[in-house]
Parts: structure tokens; C-alpha cells; sequence
């Protein structure tokens, strides 16, 4: 017998835990600073709803109904299509190979916390804090290993229920420390040009290249395109209602986005840093707003405790893709793959942690590895993942044998025509036409 969740419960918080992690809190708004503000935050909302959704939707199905983990679900339908898991599968090594590295500076961060060395508003000194990170390829390699190995260890004892009872705990409590920083972060004076700059659109801002990284971002921070849904979604009982079940988790995970948005860019304008600041943007602005505020040191501890534990769940959910891949598909033990794949992860991961200081030259056009390795992995890999996703639950389980394991549970879903309309032409199409742009800007 297959593992079960605990309860339908355990489902959301294990799907919501892969769901957001570093993808809302480190990258959400450093993509929006770096593209254009609220035209990026419009183009996402609107490509979350039209698309992302309704993929959600299809890739709980797509688990639930074959109840094997994504390599065997494509395969159990048509064999053929087994190539989507595999896709996945190195997906998931590249995102985590750059995930480990950015949670490698949580770790660092958390542990300069700790001391006490991140007590500063000024922006000079948070940015030296920083680049002297990045310029030391030990403790950058160190840290990182040190988020793989965690990573690995929980992923070594199978689908666990800690996790399930921590993040009941955890994900509250970052929700909390959230709007603690938001609101602090609304209070600091020149604030109003931050929010400004997230909320009302330049729609001249608008290009492909936003649309791609929109595109990117939605599936990257709803963990879809890689299998990490549809493995979970296997777990699920034949009674569980999949139609609440696939909107919770994209609600949540937008909201944390946004509200993460409200946290650093306000304080960006405000404390007069640079909204283009890039992959740094979080780790030099939360300090300086944390510093402005009593027992703020304290809360900065805390607060990188709880990404931490984000990004953990997140990071756990792309390793047991590959992992499952090799148990169920190849008879492998789990304690030796988890292990292995981790060892490979870290070395694939090494010169995107460089590449930041010591290796910071360009590998293709005007990416270093860490951009490429990020590029690659939402732009190109995730979004062909998400475009064959749509076109196998339309097409092929077709989107007639999936309403029936929807409504197997009993429920009626009365978005059903919409739903199919959206995952068997505009999801496609649409996806498919940013796709060939984002192939074509690769390549060029
Ligand atoms: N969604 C995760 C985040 O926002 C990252 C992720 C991507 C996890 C793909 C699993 C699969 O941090």
C-alpha cells in the first residue's frame, strides 16, 4: 500500500509548503523590482489565473487519478509521454542546484543574525555584508552544502509527518512575521513610491521579456512544470475535493507573494536602495527594515528562521521528484538516491554559487551561471513542462476523463467548461507562443 495523507490537511500544507518558499520571499520581489513594478505584478496575476490555475487543477488531477508519482503517471496513459517526467526530473536538479545556494545565504544570514552583525540601517555596510558573502567561496560552498544536507536528511525518511506537524506551526507564523514587516516597512517615510511602484502599472513597461519572466515566476512559485504537484497529488484520497484543494494552494501562495512585495519595496524607496538590486534585493533590505525597530534583532532571528523552514519544504518537495523517480521507476533505495542525487545537486549547484563573486563572468550572453541555471530552469523548463502538462490532461487523458476524477469524489464542478476551454486552447496556446519567444532569446 502507498503512503496516504493524514488528511486532505496534510495535503494542502505539504503542496502550500513546496509552494512558497524562496519563489515569494527572495524572488517575487526582486523580479518585480527588476522588471518594471506593477506591469510585472498585473502581467502575474493575470497569467496565475488564466494559467497557473487551471494547471493546478490539472496537475492534482493528473496524481490523483494515477496515483503514481509524475514519471509513472505520464507513463500509466501513454507510454510515449514518460519523456515529461523525465523533463522534470533534471528540472528539479537545476532549480534546486541555485535553490541551495540562495538557501545557503538564508543560513549564513540567519547565523550573522544570530551574532548580532546585521544590526544596521545603513545601506553601504548591508551591501559590503553581502558581497563579502559573495566573495567567499568557502562559507558561500559551506552553506550550501549545509541546505543540501538538510534537505537530504528529511527527504531520506519518505513522505514525513514532522513536516506535515511543523509546518501546521511554521507557515502561521511566517504569515504573522510577514505583516509585522509590512507594516513597519509601510511605516518608514517615502514608503508611498514603493507601493506605487508595485500597484499601478506602466503598461509601457510590457514586453516579452516581462511576460516570459511573469510566466517564469508563476510557475516557479506554484511548483508547476516539474512534477512536484502531480507526485503530491498521488497521495491524495479518492475522497478529497481536488477543485478547493487546487485553489487554496495558489491563493495562499499569491497572497504570501504579494504581501512579501509590500514588505521589502516600500522599504527599497524608502531607505534609498535600488528596486533592480536583483538576487540580493531581500537579503540587504529585511535587515535594514528590521533595524529600524524595536527588538528588531530579535525578529530578524526569527523571521530567517522561519524562511528557512520555507524553503526547506520547498526545496525537500523538488528532491523527492528525482528521488521517487529512482525508487519507484528504477528500484533504487531511497536512503543511497536521496544521498547521491544530493552530492550531484551541490557540485551542479558550485558555480552558481560562485558566479555571484569569484566567477562572475558571463556564460551566455549577458547570464552568469546563476542567471542561466534560474533562466533555464523557469523560462525554459518549467514553462515546456507546464505547456506539455496542459496538452497531456487536454488532449490526451483528455479533459472528459478528468472531470470524471474530479467529480469521483462526489462534487459537481461547475467550472468544468471553462476549465477545459482554458487547458485545452488558451493555457497552450498561449504558454506555447512565450515559450517559443523564451526558446528563441536562449538561443540567440
Ligand atoms: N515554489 C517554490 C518556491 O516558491 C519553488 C519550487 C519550484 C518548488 C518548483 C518545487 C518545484 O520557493
Amino acid at each position: 500500500m502507498r503512503d496516504k495523507w493524514t488528511s486532505n490537511v496534510g495535503f494542502i500544507l505539504a503542496a502550500s509548503g513546496s509552494a512558497i518558499g524562496l519563489g515569494n520571499l527572495w524572488k517575487f520581489p526582486y523580479n518585480t523590482g527588476m522588471n518594471g513594478g506593477g506591469a510585472f505584478v498585473l502581467l502575474y496575476l493575470l497569467f496565475l489565473i488564466l494559467i497557473g490555475m487551471p494547471l493546478m487543477l490539472a496537475a492534482i488531477t493528473l496524481g490523483r487519478r494515477t496515483q503514481l508519482s509524475v514519471f509513472g503517471a505520464y507513463k500509466s496513459i501513454n507510454k510515449k509521454w514518460s519523456f515529461v517526467g523525465g523533463l522534470g526530473v533534471i528540472c528539479g536538479f537545476i532549480i534546486l542546484s541555485f535553490y541551495s545556494t540562495v538557501g545557503g545565504w538564508v543560513i549564513y544570514y540567519l547565523k550573522s543574525s544570530l551574532f548580532g552583525q546585521l544590526n544596521s540601517t545603513n545601506p553601504d555596510f548591508l551591501d559590503s555584508v553581502l558581497a563579502n558573502l559573495f566573495n567567499s567561496p568557502s562559507e558561500l560552498l559551506f552553506y550550501q552544502f549545509l541546505f543540501m544536507a538538510i534537505t537530504v536528511g528529511i527527504v531520506l525518511k519518505g513522505i514525513s509527518g514532522g513536516i506535515e506537524k511543523a509546518s501546521k506551526i511554521m507557515m502561521p507564523s511566517l504569515f504573522i512575521m510577514i505583516i509585522i514587516i509590512v507594516i513597519r516597512s509601510l511605516s518608514l517615510k517615502g514608503s508611498m513610491a514603493g507601493v506605487e511602484f508595485l500597484f499601478v502599472p506602466d503598461f509601457s513597461k510590457i514586453n516579452m521579456n516581462v511576460a516570459m519572466d511573469a510566466l517564469g515566476q508563476v510557475f516557479f512559485s506554484i511548483s508547476i512544470g516539474m512534477g512536484t504537484i502531480v507526485t503530491y497529488g498521488s497521495y491524495l484520497d479518492k475522497k478529497d475535493n481536488l477543485i478547493t484543494t487546487s485553489s487554496i494552494i495558489p491563493i495562499l501562495d499569491t497572497l504570501i507573494a504579494i504581501l512579501a512585495g509590500i514588505a521589502i519595496l516600500p522599504a527599497v524607496f524608502a531607505l534609498g536602495f535600488e528596486p533592480t538590486g536583483g538576487p540580493g534585493l531581500m537579503f540587504v533590505i529585511l535587515p535594514a527594515v528590521f533595524a529600524s525597530m524595536p527588538m528588531g534583532n530579535l525578529f530578524l532571528v526569527l523571521f530567517f528562521i522561519l524562511v528557512l523552514f520555507a524553503a526547506i519544504t520547498s526545496s525537500i518537495s523538488m528532491l523527492e521528484v528525482a528521488v521517487s523517480y529512482f525508487v519507484d521507476e528504477k528500484n533504487k533505495g531511497r536512503v543511497s538516491s536521496a544521498i547521491i542525487i544530493g552530492i550531484i545537486i551541490f557540485l551542479i549547484g558550485i558555480p552558481a554559487s560562485l558566479s555571484l563573486g569569484a566567477w562572475d563572468f558571463k556564460v551566455l550572453g549577458s547570464l552568469n551561471f546563476f542567471d542561466l541555471y534560474d533562466k533555464l530552469a523557469s523560462n525554459i523548463l518549467l514553462t515546456t513542462g507546464a505547456f506539455l502538462l496542459s496538452i497531456f490532461v487536454g488532449w490526451v487523458l483528455t479533459t472528459k476523463e478528468a472531470i470524471k476524477e474530479i467529480e469521483s469524489s462526489g462534487v459537481k464542478f461547475r467550472l468544468a467548461g471553462i476549465w477545459s476551454i482554458l487547458i485545452k486552447y488558451v493555457v497552450p496556446v498561449a504558454v506555447g507562443i512565450i515559450l517559443i519567444s523564451s526558446y528563441w532569446d536562449f538561443i540567440k
